[in-house]
């Protein structure tokens, strides 16, 4: 049978959280206490989507959904990104590791599609733009629910088009990467209850809610509003999270003073606590995703392996400070309150 949110005992939602946080055991411990989680497929090989299906069903649990990055309509710009690689060049010294040179990849789109389908995941959900009515409908024979991220009504437009069942409607408090479909647009910023109403105005699919939802009053603002609330930064430092240590201690230390919108690890734009990374090339990053991810990422890794949270990417949410910690049951609960 078809995935309903009207099953759940529990109408939250587990944001995907790409980079390793959204493992097969926070994603297991969201269906137990009666949400839906979701693996998050964006940068993993077809292969290890297959693999966290399994997990996730070998741990009991069956609503659950994967999210996949809808590559982006044209190539990334490659010679602002190798211009990009130039000035990371002494970073790249100082860490002790080669970059790499920039490319175009589709993130093996159409591998996870084959893979999510014939695993008749319950639900699919994606970000950064949606596909055509025909691979909606692709999905939706194997027995898939099609949610599409949008943060702006002609997004929401967009992907009524192609037929998805529902809208995740996420704000600008959100924390990660905007959705924005389009890569050169900077990310719209009218508040989460502005950019419903927008949304309502021109679709009337059912809306999940997404973005700086971290408290019980936030979440509670929404509850019989709307079809369900999705939290990211809320369960980033769950217990079953696959959140590092570096990454948990960096959401609990003062130093830490804000988040901000950046493009500097990723060519697309994302928010996450502002660190010496973001200050040093937040103005200079192109905007040419993927290629940006490529080059950053054993930056990334090496800082990971340093212990050191100023050349992480820390992505979270303009509410950061209030995100509990413990098992992702009793985070869920708490939210409920
Ligand atoms: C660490 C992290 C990784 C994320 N990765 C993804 C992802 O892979 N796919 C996606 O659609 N959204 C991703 N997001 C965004 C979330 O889906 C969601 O929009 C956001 O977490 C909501 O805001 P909040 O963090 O304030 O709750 C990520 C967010 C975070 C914090």
């Amino acid at each position: 049978m078809a995935f309903s949110l009207d099953d759940l005992t529990c109408p939250l939602v587990a944001a995907p959280m790409a980079g390793g946080v959204s493992t097969p055991s926070l994603v297991a411990a969201v269906a137990r206490a009666g949400a839906i989680g979701f693996l998050a497929g964006g940068y993993l090989s077809a292969s290890q989507v297959r693999d966290d299906i399994a997990a996730v069903r070998s741990l009991g649990a069956s609503a659950f959904g994967v999210n996949l990055f809808w590559p982006p309509g044209r190539p990334a710009d490659l010679s602002a990104a190798q211009a990009y690689r130039t000035l990371l060049a002494p970073e790249a010294e100082r860490r002790g590791v080669i970059l790499p040179q920039p490319h175009d990849d589709d993130d093996a789109i159409e591998a996870k599609l084959g893979v999510v389908a014939e695993e008749a995941v319950p639900v699919v959900s994606f970000t950064f733009g949606v596909p055509g009515a025909d691979v909606v409908g692709r999905l939706h024979r194997a027995g898939c629910r099609v949610w599409a991220t949008v943060t702006s009504a002609s997004e929401a437009v967009i992907a009524g088009r192609s037929g998805v069942d529902l809208l995740i409607v996420q704000g600008p408090d959100a924390g990660g990467h905007r959705a924005t479909f389009d890569p050169d647009l900077a990310p719209p910023t009218q508040d989460l209850g502005a950019l419903v109403e927008a949304v309502r105005a021109v679709s009337d699919l059912p809306i999940v809610v997404t973005g700086g939802l971290t408290t019980p009053e936030q979440v509670g603002r929404w509850r019989g509003q709307v079809a369900g609330v999705q939290v990211g930064t809320a369960l980033l430092d769950a217990e079953e999270a696959g959140t590092s240590p570096t990454y948990r201690r960096a959401l609990r230390d003062p130093e830490f003073t804000s988040t901000e919108l950046t493009r500097a690890f990723s060519g697309r734009y994302a928010r996450g606590l502002r660190n010496g990374f973001m200050t040093a090339f937040g103005d200079q990053a192109p905007a040419a995703y993927p290629a940006v991810h490529q080059l950053t990422a054993p930056l990334r890794r090496a800082a990971s392996t340093q212990d050191d949270p100023e050349g992480m990417s820390l992505w979270a949410g303009t509410s950061w400070t209030a995100a509990p910690t413990g098992p992702a049951a009793r985070i869920l609960a708490g939210l409920m309150r």
